[in-house]
């Protein structure tokens, strides 16, 4: 994934039309309908499928994480809606990705594969394994053997030399962000975790899911349910500092991460009053700070990425926050059932606002679905803003499916027909797969240039706050 850092998203003019995806809340016909017409848009953007190209990319400028999250989201939507009219390229881009290495570490994507990137694919086989997903032909890597996989390079890369533990973003040196500690990729790794422990029974998952949130918390990387973005590392005399700063950024995706992972944990421990707790504050705290309650047209708070939205400074990456968010939310009120009370109302009124918001027409090539269906991205206006894109598609789409989610089967387990083929010991031959020997044989240029990019990190972000300030 990219920087955090802001920057003006080219915001192109377009024409609005009257024509939105009509939306009738709890009649089921009417959310197919509306979810299908956002569908068919989000897919025309994916090109991996053609003679030619290569399955499961994103044509630019989305990067490949984004393509990883854009078909956990159709498998979602498949599962909430049973539309399976894009299993198939589904399938294909994730056995195109995953089964080289059988590890989502795929070489193409050596230039830009931090831990978050590689996390939201397997978070999405994760996702196949406990939605039961059609399994792959049995030569092929098979979902929950792809998440195994993923956590297990996660711990062997957990890194103690520096802030007591902790996954640094990156997981190649090379790559700007090694020295930066963020939620987004302990938060892939605690989710994964929860999530194998619930669907394998397995204890050993559970253990790492509760140490990843101790090392969160011990960073002060959790402010009484809110989730910052992460702690930066300083090269001081040759040794690394930590922390040198920590970023205070709040991110709906952040948030999400570890309220869905703490949902896991509260139902695979039967309800642990501990992680009852936790996943109470988080979503006190995720429904204060990303519930916007002045959102025009609509009575009930509606979702807003807080930091950037109203500034109209959100970029790629940020504009597709709000659907994990949303599947997040959706699926806490399977696993944490006293949550659904207060976890609809706000699905259903993003749903109404994201509906609203899907009216936009664009000329060609941004946008090909039907027209007047494009999605904008800021829900709280009342109307289409003009930001179109896949984060925007899914967006509405996880927004509008999403309120299917208490007619829609829970999560399995192994135990409750779960199919998914496993492999405890997978992930132990990919390249990447020991970034721990990695880390040591670091050079003191190495450690200069990497100096140099978290200061490059932290600029922008200082920037980025004196610009919002401004
Ligand atoms: C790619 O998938 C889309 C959506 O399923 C489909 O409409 C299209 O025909 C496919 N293209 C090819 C070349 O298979
Ligand atoms: C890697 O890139 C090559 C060349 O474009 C392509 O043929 C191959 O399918 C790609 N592999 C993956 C896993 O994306
Ligand atoms: C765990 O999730 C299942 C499936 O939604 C649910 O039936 C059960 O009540 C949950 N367990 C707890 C302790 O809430
Ligand atoms: C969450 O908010 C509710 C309602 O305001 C409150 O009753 C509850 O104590 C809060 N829970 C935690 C753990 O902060
Ligand atoms: C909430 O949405 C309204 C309408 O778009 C906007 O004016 C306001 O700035 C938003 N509030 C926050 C806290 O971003
Ligand atoms: C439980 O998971 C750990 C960590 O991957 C693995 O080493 C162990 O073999 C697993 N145990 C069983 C019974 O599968």
């Amino acid at each position: 994934m990219r920087l955090s850092g802001l920057f003006f998203g080219a915001v192109t003019v377009l024409v609005q039309r009257v024509t939105a995806v009509d939306l009738v809340l709890r009649d089921e016909a009417s959310v197919k309908s509306a979810a299908s017409s956002i569908a068919f848009g989000l897919v025309k953007y994916y090109t991996g499928n053609n003679t030619g190209d290569v399955p499961g990319n994103l044509p630019d400028p989305y990067f490949w994480w984004e393509a990883g999250a854009m078909f956990g989201t159709l498998i979602d939507y498949w599962a909430l809606t049973g539309d399976d009219s894009y299993n198939a390229i589904t399938s294909q881009a994730m056995l195109h990705q995953g089964s080289d290495t059988r590890d989502f570490m795929p070489v193409n994507q050596t230039r830009t594969l931090g831990n978050d990137d590689q996390g939201f694919w397997a978070m999405t086989a994760m996702t196949a394994a406990e939605l039961k997903f059609p399994d792959p032909p049995k030569d092929q890597a098979q979902w929950l053997a792809l998440a195994q996989a993923t956590f297990n390079q996660y711990a062997s890369r957990w890194d103690t030399a520096t802030c007591g533990g902790g996954l640094r973003w990156q997981i190649f040196n090379f790559n700007t962000g090694f020295n930066y500690k963020n939620s987004i990729s302990n938060g892939c790794f605690f989710n994964i975790a929860a999530r194998l422990a619930r669907f394998t029974g397995n204890q050993t998952y559970a253990e790492w899911a509760a140490k990843v949130w101790d090392w969160q918390e011990s960073m002060n990387l959790f402010r009484d349910g809110d989730v910052l973005d992460g702690v930066g590392i300083k090269q001081v005399n040759g040794e690394e500092v930590c922390p040198d700063h920590i970023d205070q950024i709040q991110w709906s995706y952040n948030a999400g991460i570890f309220l869905h992972g703490a949902a896991a944990m509260y139902n695979f421990t039967d309800g642990n009053p501990i992680w009852k707790r936790r996943v109470d504050e988080m979503l006190n705290s995720t429904t204060e700070a990303f519930y916007n309650t002045t959102a025009v047209n609509s009575d009930t708070p509606v979702l807003h990425e807080q930091f950037c939205e109203s500034h109209v400074i959100c970029n790629i990456d940020q504009r597709s926050f709000k659907g994990y968010l949303t599947r997040w939310m959706a699926r806490t009120t399977q696993l944490v059932p006293h949550t659904y009370d207060v976890i609809y109302p706000l699905l259903e009124s993003s749903a109404k606002a994201a509906a609203r918001a899907c009216s936009g027409t664009t000329p060609a090539p941004a946008f090909k679905g039907h027209p007047g269906t494009a999605c904008g991205f800021s829900w709280t206006t009342g109307g289409f803003d003009g930001l179109v894109g896949v984060g925007e598609q899914m967006n509405a789409l996880s927004a509008i499916a999403s309120t299917l989610i208490d007619r829609t089967a829970a999560p399995v387990t192994a135990d409750t027909g779960g199919t998914s083929s496993g492999d405890p010991a997978g992930g132990a031959n990919g390249p990447g797969s020991s970034p721990v020997r990695e880390l040591r044989a670091i050079t003191t240029g190495d450690r200069v240039a990497a100096g140099f990019l978290t200061s490059a990190i932290a600029l922008s972000i200082v920037a980025g706050c004196a610009f919002v300030m401004i």
